[in-house]
């Protein structure tokens, strides 16, 4: 039959999964149907005594259900339907009269664990790539196939919430020390390891794994103290407007040792229907797809990066360190002094320990990856490195002097990149000759937790110096997205003018705390005072600064940021900036109020948002009309991995569809007319609003 293969031999039947012409096996209702078929042939089968079901994919068991069928649906009425015929699949795994064992070796999420836990057994492969993981939650659902049924039942509720909340990631080792699989070893014992599991459940030798549940979990009134803990969790890390994890929690509450398993899926399917169909989860669906495009986006090149030297060791030259001695061959790092050695090191160790907490790295690991960084303090051992990349002072002279120096001593095929965060990279490109090796390279703070990194090609940077750069920034777990040059790119010239446009309200209305709550309710990670703090107001001068040069009067910066910058209250570095942070209680500043305008007036929490978004959709449509990215939806995907815009709303410009480009350009219009020209709207947004069209169906405006 397409997608399956049923071998059987010695009375064990083997179900392999291979579904026809993907790469990957997804778990669609036309997979489902066929599994339902072949469960029924199964069943009246005598002789088959054991069922075992295996993929045929490498480093796939089964990837998850099919998005594209779940984004496809409309009504809740459609999903709930569909769901419980997949329930029906399910159940008759689980109630076969014979045992049945998933063998896991690669990916098993979602839909694809929740097959795997209506099996009587679950062997999982000590690969790498075995990860089983509920991430639905990331998609603005939960595992809706029994997940929630099943995972609290058998692994226990505490270690279940934690799972399908968080959409926590675990390893075969894991997995086992959680119950969540029943054997574990190399995919290179497969077969008899594999045979001798069988043979035990066919003799009735195998006793079944002995999980150890909390006491708490016993009894109604101690279940409520698990539950009002899980929710105060919720309500400490997710905004209100996310429901799937409260959802989620919800439903587990309910139906966790209180309802059949027939009322209990019926339920799950209920909610599970109405979240799939809300806008949250289609907004999470695009972005998915937006990465998986991203990441697509190159082709294999002959000569991948294998080793790089990074110059200068501040935050983000460690955190480039880290990241290359965790991905390539070889990193070589110059210093100006070789006293600094030791404490670039120590730095980046320190991020390496958090992975050997979480179990993630073995110390040998991390000595291997340690033991791959060589040092200087001058030029030498440049020539044999495939890409240089400088995280030196934001200063342009400085830079370019450096590249000057770095040419001289690398080979004609090193790519030589510069970290810059707001610098002209045509500008610095004018200091190399070998203009077809040289790009900007963008990577986020902290490197090691940031996703996102822009290139950004000069005009003579070859297409081939792009591609590798791409192959290594995908290899090494990143995203890269491709911007054309222009100062502050496509993340900070969007951000800056929101950080400034928060500080301009405070500069005549408010106070710090509201800005930032209301920020914060919107959906913002943080709000942008604490931002500012936290990124360095002396960075965010010299980005403004930048910014302001190249752009003029339309992004200007705040007195106020100009202010603080003047009086070294330089943020979480100086321990004073909007806020204090001089004892473990953050304050905020009292200076802060002297910097204000006397006459202050009141200003509402919509206008505070609106102002802060609207502007960052005005510059946003920008970047998009002047061709600095070629797609909206890269924007959206930039705004929601670097700056953690509330990836449920969908970034920036599904935002705007969804509120109205005419009300935002009206809007921008008033403010236009109130604080001056830093609000006025582009000739996109004035043009997509005459035609009637948004940031989803305009897409000839801006190609
Ligand atoms: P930092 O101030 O922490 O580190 C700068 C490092 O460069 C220091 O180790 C310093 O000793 C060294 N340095 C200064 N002048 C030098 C010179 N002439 N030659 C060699 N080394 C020199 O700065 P940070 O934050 O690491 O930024 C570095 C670069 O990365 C800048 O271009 C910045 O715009 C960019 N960037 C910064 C981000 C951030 O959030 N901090 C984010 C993304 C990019």
């Amino acid at each position: 039959m397409k997608n399956f293969r049923l071998d059987i031999e010695n009375n064990v039947a083997t179900l392999v999964f291979d579904l026809e012409n993907e790469k990957v096996n997804k778990l669609s209702f036309e997979v489902l149907e066929q599994l339902d078929t072949i469960l029924d042939e199964i069943k009246l089968n005598k002789e088959i005594k054991l069922l075992v079901i295996d993929s045929a994919k490498k480093n796939i068991f089964i990837a998850g259900a099919d998005i594209k069928e779940i984004e496809a649906f409309k009504t809740d009425d459609e999903v709930y339907e569909a769901l419980l015929k997949g329930h029906k699949v399910l159940d008759k795994l689980e109630r076969l009269p014979i045992p049945t064992v998933a063998y896991i070796n690669g990916a098993c999420m979602g839909g694809g664990l929740e097959l795997a836990l209506s099996c009587n057994y679950r062997i999982a492969s000590t690969n790498e790539k075995t990860i089983l993981s509920f991430p639905e939650i990331k998609l603005g659902f939960f595992p809706g196939l029994g997940g929630t049924i099943r995972a609290p039942k058998l692994i226990g509720l505490i270690p279940a919430l934690d799972l399908i909340l968080s959409a926590k990631k675990c390893d075969a080792k894991k997995a086992y020390r959680l119950g969540l699989v029943d054997e574990i070893f190399h995919e290179g014992q497969k077969e008899f390891k594999l045979q001798a599991f069988v043979q035990n459940i066919l003799s009735y030798k195998l006793k079944s794994k002995k999980i150890k549940k909390s006491f708490l979990e016993r009894f109604a009134f101690s279940r409520n103290f698990i539950y009002k803990k899980a929710y105060s969790n919720l309500d400490s890390k997710v905004n209100k407007d996310f429901t799937a994890p409260y959802k989620a929690l919800e439903v587990i509450e309910k139906t966790f040792k209180n309802m059949t398993h027939s009322d209990a899926i019926k339920l799950e399917a209920k909610e599970f229907s109405h979240l799939a169909v809300l806008q949250n989860s289609k907004n999470l669906i695009n972005l998915f797809f937006a990465f998986e495009k991203l990441n697509k986006n190159f082709t294999k090149t002959k000569n991948p990066i294998k080793n790089s030297a990074v110059f200068g060791n501040g935050v983000m030259g460690k955190g480039i360190i880290w990241l290359f001695s965790k991905y390539l061959n070889e990193v070589r790092i110059r210093v100006r002094k070789i006293e600094q050695v030791q404490d670039i090191f120590k730095d980046v160790s320190k991020i390496y320990e958090h992975l050997v907490k979480t179990r993630r790295m073995t110390q040998n690991q991390v000595d291997f990856k340690l033991n791959k960084i060589s040092y200087t303090n001058k030029f030498d051992g440049l020539n044999t490195m495939d890409f240089v990349i400088e995280a030196i002072v934001e200063d342009k002279d400085a830079k370019k002097e450096l590249f000057e120096n770095i040419e001289k001593n690398v080979n004609k095929n090193t790519i030589i990149a510069s970290n810059t965060s707001s610098l002209s990279i045509e500008e610095l490109s004018k200091s190399v000759q070998n203009k077809e090796n040289f790009v900007g390279v963008h990577f986020f703070n902290p490197v090691n937790m940031m996703p996102l990194v822009e290139v950004i090609p000069c005009k003579e940077t070859s297409k081939e110096t792009i591609n590798r750069v791409f192959e290594l920034i995908i290899s090494s777990g990143k995203t890269p997205i491709l911007v054309n040059d222009c100062a502050g790119f496509v993340v900070n010239r969007i951000l800056l003018p929101y950080l400034n446009e928060a500080a301009f309200i405070l500069e005549d209305s408010s106070n710090v705390e509201q800005i930032d709550s209301t920020l914060k309710e919107f959906g913002m990670p943080m709000g942008p005072f604490i931002l500012a703090d936290t990124v360095g107001i002396d960075i965010g001068y010299k980005v403004s600064k930048i910014l302001n040069e190249a752009y003029g009067e339309r992004m200007p910066m705040s007195h106020l940021l100009d202010q603080l910058y003047d009086l070294k209250l330089l943020g979480k570095k100086s321990t004073e900036g909007f806020y204090t942070y001089k004892s473990k209680e953050i304050k905020v500043n009292p200076k802060i109020k002297d910097l204000q305008n006397i006459d202050r007036r009141l200003i509402s929490e919509k206008e505070i948002i609106n102002r802060c978004m609207f502007i960052m959709i005005n510059e946003a449509s920008r970047i998009l009309e002047e061709k600095i990215v070629s797609d909206a939806y890269i924007i959206d995907f930039a705004m929601a991995t670097g700056t953690g815009f509330p990836p449920y709303k969908g970034g920036i410009l599904t935002y705007a569809n969804e509120v109205g480009l005419e009300f935002v350009l009206s809007k921008l219009e008033d403010y236009e007319r109130e604080f001056g020209c830093r609000f006025t709207p582009s000739n996109l947004l004035k043009q997509l609003v005459l035609e009637k069209k948004d940031f989803s169906t305009g897409e000839e405006l801006w190609k």
